[in-house]
């Protein structure tokens, strides 16, 4: 997008990092803004992993991947924001951090500057509460998990974004090579209002002695074509994310099914939070 160079990107998790990567590939300056250095070092080395397989399998010549891993800076601090053309903020999910992290945001940016979230969940028009002034250039970004393959960018516009912070946002995902889809501003919107009850559901089945893990997966990869089960899934997302996520839509919706159930959690609370703490619902080599 010509009006567009520098894309921030705050929080270098696994969403976080993987924007970041898209956008650096897609041309833009990027940002990418965490309090831990530990995690800015595990979002360059994903970024040099994921680059040296495009250029292994010829999508990306070996010049446009160093070109592209350069073109991302890191930083601990939130400073570098007023060189921000857009700010994703991906940090952790939990309302009241992004809500000071949008603070800085609206503090520090131009005002022509577009405040997206990468919530999974999270309402944006509470979270465009916290920015009074500016909720017209507040909108949901929310990008799926691996961001380098998954195609789609869900649009969430809350109560005050404007037809301008739509139209742009739109055109900025295009220009990152994803597909834009818009959904209005409700607990969980449509991916996860479809897709936890699921996961939740395939812990439940467990913790009912139906099947194993294994077995459960198994029955939703060869019968119902998902690329991966949903249990596997859950420990690709984060089992943590995946109980936030119907918590958030518990108080949201306000309905008992919501509840996430208690395998999941004890899981959670006994530190298996999937592939990312080489523990879940199944075990990975570190
Ligand atoms: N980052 C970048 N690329 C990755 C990757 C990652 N973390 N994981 C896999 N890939 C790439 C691989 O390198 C491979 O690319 P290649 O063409 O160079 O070989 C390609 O994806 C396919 O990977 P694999 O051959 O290893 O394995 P699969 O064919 O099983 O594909 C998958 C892996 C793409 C993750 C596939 O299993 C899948 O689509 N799973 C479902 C993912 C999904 O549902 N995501 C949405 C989660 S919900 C969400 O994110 C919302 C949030 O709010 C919770």
């Amino acid at each position: 997008m010509s009006d567009v160079n520098t894309v921030a990107v705050i929080g270098a998790g696994t969403m976080g990092s993987g924007i970041a990567l898209v956008a650096a590939s897609s041309g833009y300056d990027v940002l990418l803004i965490d309090v831990s250095e530990d995690q800015l070092s595990k979002a360059k080395a994903y970024h040099t992993k994921i680059s040296a397989r495009n250029v292994e399998k010829g999508r990306i010549t070996p010049e446009d991947s160093a070109a592209a891993l350069g073109r991302v800076q890191t930083h601990t601090s939130m400073d570098g924001l007023v060189d921000a053309d857009w700010i994703v903020e991906a940090a952790t999910e939990q309302v009241d951090l992004k809500k000071k992290i949008f603070q800085q945001m609206a503090l520090l940016a131009g005002n022509e500057v577009v405040l997206a979230t990468n919530t999974s969940s999270i309402s944006i028009t509470d979270l465009a509460s916290a920015v009074p002034g500016v909720e017209d250039r507040v909108i949901g970004m929310h990008f799926f998990n691996p961001v380098p393959v998954m195609k789609l960018v869900e649009v969430i516009k809350g109560q005050a974004t404007s037809e301008q912070t739509t139209a742009r946002t739109l055109a900025l995902s295009e220009s990152m090579g994803k597909i834009p889809v818009p959904a209005n501003d409700c607990a969980g919107f449509v991916s996860n209002r479809v897709l936890m009850p699921l996961i939740n559901e395939a812990f439940f089945a467990w913790a009912d002695g139906v099947a194993e893990p294994e077995a459960i997966d198994s029955i939703m990869t060869l019968g119902c074509n998902f690329p991966m089960g949903p249990l596997r899934l859950a420990d690709h997302i984060g089992l943590d994310v995946c109980r936030d996520i119907m918590l958030v839509m518990h108080s949201g919706l306000g309905h008992d099914k919501y509840l996430p159930c208690s395998k999941l959690v004890e899981l959670v609370e006994s530190g298996r939070l999937g592939n990312k703490s080489g523990q879940g619902v199944y075990d990975y080599a570190r």
